[in-house]
């Protein structure tokens, strides 16, 4: 009897440890921005953005760390010129493979003609996988959640998630599906996206990538675990995430792998633009809405307490 019970301990003792998250990299406070290069090539998804270098995000104040709290602007006080709204992109220097993902953020960038996400890439797109964790455009009212693949990765219609599906084939090009839409599950809570998640005072966005899936939460402020304000996240004690992409026979997790995380802000492009006449925005063109409103970017702009990544 002894032995055994000696025996049931080792094992739960044993299974927490496997289970169990470490810190492995903390991006914040005043070194936040070393640990991240600075995009300033054109925009792949073909926005009205002019990406700024790491020295003139800096002088011009679009990138700011005070009282330990990182800040990423657009340039709100210039007419644009013809190369675009300054923002900024910025991608981790290291990649990652498995892990999870903790965004906490108090503010994101919001308002017609914005294009903001927070995501996990890998090299040779799409053959690496993309994460998309938080993304939306103009003025959306839900996050939505999307991963991005080559051919061969599919989710079945009725998963256990909170939020609902948009679309199933993950593959960039598949048949029936908008270019590049990837499957795509929007979140039922208001405060995941926009003014609804800025006036809560944002909260954490959490993704964790083992080899049996990728899951994203959103928690409000009002509503984070105590394990995850604590430093000793565990998943396995949360509620149904809001989005749940199983990896296995239907998508294989061979299709991830040394993510990169990137935070960025583009105007109009290939998503925000080709939806901005629906969008309920002033005017028909989002780039002369963009181009001539430099007011409007009022709130186009991170306010970010840390990313955690644990392994
Ligand atoms: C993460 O870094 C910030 C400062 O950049 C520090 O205040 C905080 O204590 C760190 N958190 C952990 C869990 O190490
Ligand atoms: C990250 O990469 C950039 C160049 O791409 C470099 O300037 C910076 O020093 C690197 N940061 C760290 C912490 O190595
Ligand atoms: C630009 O946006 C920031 C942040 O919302 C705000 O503090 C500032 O007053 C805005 N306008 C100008 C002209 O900088």
């Amino acid at each position: 009897m002894r032995s055994l019970s000696f025996a049931a301990a080792f094992l739960v003792t044993t299974l927490a440890s496997v289970r169990a998250y470490s810190l492995v990299d903390n991006y914040s406070g005043s070194s936040f921005f070393d640990s991240f290069t600075f995009f300033t090539g054109s925009d792949p998804t073909h926005g009205f953005v002019d990406y700024v270098d790491a020295g003139t995000a800096s002088s011009a104040g679009l990138t700011q760390v005070n009282n330990n709290i990182v800040y990423i602007y657009a340039d709100n006080k210039t007419v644009a010129s013809s190369a675009g709204r300054q923002s900024v992109r910025i991608t981790s220097n290291k990649s990652y493979n498995l892990g999870l993902f903790l965004f906490d953020v108090n503010h994101v960038p919001y308002g017609c003609g914005t294009w903001p996400a927070m995501w996990l890439v890998g090299p040779n797109w799409p053959n690496s996988g993309e994460i998309d964790i938080f993304e939306g455009v103009n003025l959306q009212s839900v996050n939505q959640m999307t991963l991005h693949t080559q051919e061969g990765c599919t989710m079945a219609s009725s998963r256990n998630q909170q939020g609902s599906v948009v679309s199933n084939n993950c593959w960039i090009n598949a048949p029936g599906q908008a270019s590049n839409q990837g499957c795509s599950v929007t979140n039922p809570e208001a405060s995941s996206y926009g003014d609804n998640l800025n006036n809560g005072g944002g909260g954490v966005y959490a993704t964790q990538w083992g080899n049996d899936g990728i899951y994203i939460w959103w928690y409000p402020r009002n509503g984070i675990p105590a394990d995850i304000s604590n430093g000793s996240p565990d998943p396995s004690t949360w509620r149904s995430p809001d989005a749940a992409f199983p990896l296995g026979s239907s998508c294989p997790n061979d299709f991830f792998a040394n993510q990169q995380i990137v935070v960025d802000l583009t105007f109009c492009g290939d998503w925000a633009g080709s939806v901005y006449g629906s969008s309920g925005c002033p005017g028909s063109s989002c780039q002369d809405y963009v181009q001539n409103n430099p007011s409007a970017f009022d709130d186009a702009y991170w306010s970010i307490n840390s990313f955690k990544v644990y392994q």
